[in-house]
């Protein structure tokens, strides 16, 4: 999950990462509050989780209140790349006399962690990676050693940053390691006329499965834009993501689902159905509970005219997945007034197939293969009148 610009600040505070001083407003007035608490010059920076703000118009330096409150009603309400703007942040502005490129992240493909850091910073770094690949200093950290002192100064010296980054480079480790984050990237990372170092730009990326061991992140949530189903069913513990169409899908393993998404898309278009209205993989070890979670969370979505359940039978079998599906449904009760295609196969599948048959339920069809079940949900939802 990626952090807001001063969410990635409040951390890098918390471990050390010399900042500016500055806080987050979603009004024009209390921008100004903001400023005049700082006093002097300030900058008003749009808070939105995609790059390019600056070229957008989203950071502003001005140097009275006055310019902040007009700056934040500018910015405020801007749209950066489909990004709505719904706060600003409001920061001292620094006395810059260099910028720098620093960051750490997980290097997938050599499995190790890297450092990247490069005295070119402020500018997109792609940039200098593609034209000038020698003025971006690439180096790799043993995450069973991780950065001391020593390689701290490797780093710095190797990208050419002055030495007094070094103390920045270490705190920034810090943030990266302590936070589990996958990605910690300043840009710029400055130098200030006076000599000291300061991060005035902050992205992190936190590594969402180690979650459960960091309480203190339940409070970051992916985005204030969120879809309200797609909240719903994230705390509810379920990997869904809304879609267009008119069909929800529910099934166990994300290839299965993946699969029959495409599946479900091709009958759609041969019914006249609209096609997938989400992804949603309720898991290997689904219980009556998470089944009758996900299928709430379908059925209330307004868009749904009826709805795919795709699974195969594997550690759960497939009569432990009928009997979810009974329950779920008898929890759900009179929200539960959409069509039911269910295909059950894998493990233990005919006595899967048998208790949904004695339950009877009348908004279920039982469908033996992917492909006709795929086309009878299409059809149905053809047939359901428009929500
Ligand atoms: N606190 C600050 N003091 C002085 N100048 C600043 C400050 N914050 C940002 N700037 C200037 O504005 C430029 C752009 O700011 P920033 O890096 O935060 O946004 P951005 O890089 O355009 O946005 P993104 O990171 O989304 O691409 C910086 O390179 C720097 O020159
Ligand atoms: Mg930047």
């Amino acid at each position: 999950m990626d952090l807001f610009e001063h969410e990635a600040r409040d951390l890098f505070e918390r471990h050390g990462v010399p900042v500016p001083r500055g806080k987050v407003a979603t009004t024009p007035e209390s921008a100004r509050a903001v400023a005049a608490e700082l006093g002097g010059s300030v900058v008003v920076k749009a808070q939105v989780k995609t790059g390019g703000r600056g070229k957008a118009g989203g950071v502003k330096v001005v140097h009275s209140p006055d310019d902040a409150e007009q700056a934040a009603e500018d910015i405020l309400g801007m749209d950066i790349t489909g990004h709505l703007v719904h706060q600003v942040l409001v920061t001292e502005a620094s006395a810059i006399a260099e910028e720098y490129y620093l960051s750490f992240l997980l290097d997938r493909a050599a499995r190790t962690f890297l450092a990247m850091a490069s005295a070119e910073g402020g500018m997109d770094i792609e940039t200098v990676a593609a034209t000038k690949p020698g003025a971006l200093a690439r180096i790799p950290v043993d995450p069973l050693t991780g950065v001391d002192t020593a390689l701290a100064n490797r780093i710095v010296k190797a990208a050419g940053l002055p030495t007094a980054a070094a103390d920045a480079v270490c705190a920034l480790w810090t943030v990266f390691t302590e936070e589990d984050a996958t990605l910690v990237e300043v840009n710029p990372l400055v130098l200030t006329t006076d000599g000291t170092v300061v991060a005035v730009d902050g992205k992190v990326t936190l590594d969402a499965n180690a979650a459960f061991r960091q309480p203190s992140h339940a409070g970051f949530v992916d985005s204030p834009d969120e879809n309200p189903l797609e909240r719903r069913a994230r705390e509810a513990g379920l990997n869904y993501v809304k879609l267009d169409g008119d069909i929800g899908v529910i099934g166990n393993g994300a290839g299965l689902v993946m699969s029959t998404l495409d599946v479900v898309a091709a009958a759609a278009a041969e019914a006249g159905a609209r096609g997938p209205a989400n992804f949603l993989d309720i898991g290997g070890g689904a219980s009556a509970e998470i089944m009758a979670a996900g299928l709430g969370v379908i059925l209330d979505d307004e868009q749904v005219r009826s709805v795919f359940v795709n699974v195969f039978g594997g550690i759960t079998a497939c009569d432990a997945v009928a009997a979810g599906i009974v329950r779920a449904l008898a929890l759900l009760g009179d929200r539960a007034a959409k069509p039911l295609v269910v295909r059950l196969d894998g493990n233990n599948v005919a006595e899967g197939r048998r208790i949904l048959v004695e339950a009877a339920h009348p908004l279920v069809t039982l469908v033996d293969t992917m492909d006709d079940a795929a086309s009878a949900v299409a059809k149905l939802a053809a047939a359901e009148p428009e929500a």
